[in-house]
């Protein structure tokens, strides 16, 4: 660090650039501006973007910005890199999202080792997903993207009819922000010929190994007006903001869940992440599996992150019909982000039915798998009374204990 220098005062050369590329017109979600133009509350799905990319300290930032519109897209990034604002550049973009690409890659400065590129559109991705592609090239992936699981079930359609099934356990979303190490990506892009939908494939192609990190639901794209309004709903709720404390705790939090479903669903029942072959089902918004839920109300009233209407609620499309698994995985990845790891988890399922004694310990271990922590299951009838023990549904209790990671 230099003392008395004419330059610059102590701006470290950046090892990562993140080009935001923002040059789209959004005809799909049908504006009257262009898509990183649009407004989430009174700011900009591009001013969004940006707020969450400033948080990855140090990087170069290049935005790419539709011809005539780099002076806005100028004016959003001073506005959210303040002091840091030499770290920001705007270039136009191209006809296509490879060509915008490519001409952020232009302006990337020459130390810069490693290249995110990030979609403006994905708005509201939290900084652990960027953390977690450059911790991967880091460790020595020659590029990394963020996925999550695919939930629905996926059929192979022709001509209006199904002619087969895909298995989704085989099968990944991707999302931005997708980074790589700056040679490979550069020479990617120099010797590419065709077009491809995202940077990964490109590299592929050039037959590099792209590894995959978990991504986060809050990195889907406003593509479409149902998009935008989520995510409007979204940052007009801020989940994010823990509400009962900042930062890890000095002690270990307790947490408390219940949940409680009907019988009546669809298909077979669900219930502690285990399938019931020949039990009635329950219903609701995902399986209905209300041992799970418990746990994860559980798990994030002791971290302080809301509850399971904040981050898999009905406006989550991806969560429906998604079982145990899926959710508590999420769960501790969205506690890891706070600085949380699990201790332990006790439920109680209160039914009739399913007879949990045969099968209490495989439950114990399908989730402890999911959340890394012990998880004990116990059950109880109840003597006749109320609806479980009517038999019209089966409600469940959770304690969870979080420690700081
Ligand atoms: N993008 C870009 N330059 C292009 C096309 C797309 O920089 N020529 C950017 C978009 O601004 C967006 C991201 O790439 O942040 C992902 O593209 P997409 O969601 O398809 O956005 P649009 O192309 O704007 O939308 P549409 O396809 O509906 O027109
Ligand atoms: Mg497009």
């Amino acid at each position: 660090m230099s003392t008395g220098s004419v330059q610059n005062p102590v701006v470290p050369v950046p090892r990562v650039a993140i080009i935001v590329v923002a040059a789209g017109s959004g005809t799909r979600l049908g504006g009257d501006a262009p898509k990183a133009f649009v407004g989430l509350d009174e700011h900009t799905i591009l001013r969004h973007a940006l707020e969450h990319v400033v948080a990855f300290p140090g990087a170069q930032v290049v935005v790419v910005a539709p011809a005539g519109r780099e002076g806005d897209a100028l004016t959003e990034a001073l506005a959210v890199f303040g002091d840091a604002r030499e770290l920001v550049s705007v270039v136009t973009g191209g006809a296509t999202r490879q060509a915008s690409v490519a001409a952020g890659l232009h302006a990337v400065w020459p130390d810069v080792e490693i290249v995110l590129v990030h979609d403006a559109a994905r708005a509201l991705v939290p900084l652990g997903v960027f953390d977690r592609v450059v911790s991967a090239i880091d460790d020595g992936a020659a590029g990394a993207i963020p996925v999550l699981p695919v939930v629905d079930a996926i059929k192979r359609v022709e001509e209006r009819e199904v002619v087969g099934v895909v298995d989704r356990s085989l099968l990944s979303a991707a999302q931005t922000p997708q980074g790589f190490r700056r040679d490979i990506l550069e020479t990617a892009y120099r010797t590419a010929r065709d077009e491809f939908t995202d940077d990964a494939a490109l590299v592929a192609e050039a037959g590099h190994r792209v590894a995959a990190v978990l991504g986060d639901p809050l990195g889907f794209k406003i593509t479409t007006p149902a998009d935008l309004d989520r995510a409007r709903s979204l940052v007009a709720r801020h989940p994010h903001a823990p509400a009962t404390f900042a930062g890890p705790p000095a002690l270990p939090r307790v947490g408390v869940g219940t949940d409680v479903h009907a019988f009546g669903g669809e298909g077979t029942l669900w219930l502690a992440g285990l399938e019931w072959p020949g039990e009635q089902a329950l219903s609701g918004h995902s399986d209905g599996d209300a041992v799970a839920h418990a746990i994860v109300d559980a798990l994030l009233a002791a971290g302080g992150l809301g509850d399971i209407g904040t981050h898999f609620g009905t406006d989550y499309p991806e969560y429906a019909g998604a079982h145990a698994e899926v959710f508590l995985q999420r769960t501790r990845a969205l506690l890891a982000e706070a600085g949380l790891r699990i201790g332990n988890v006790s439920v109680q399922v209160q039914a009739n039915r399913p007879r949990f004694a045969a099968r209490r310990r495989e439950a114990e271990e399908v989730l402890s798998q999911a959340l890394g922590a012990p998880v004990a299951v116990s059950a109880t009838t109840t003597d006749g009374l109320g609806f479980t023990g009517t038999g019209e549904g089966v409600a469940a209790f959770a304690v969870a204990l979080v420690v700081p990671a």
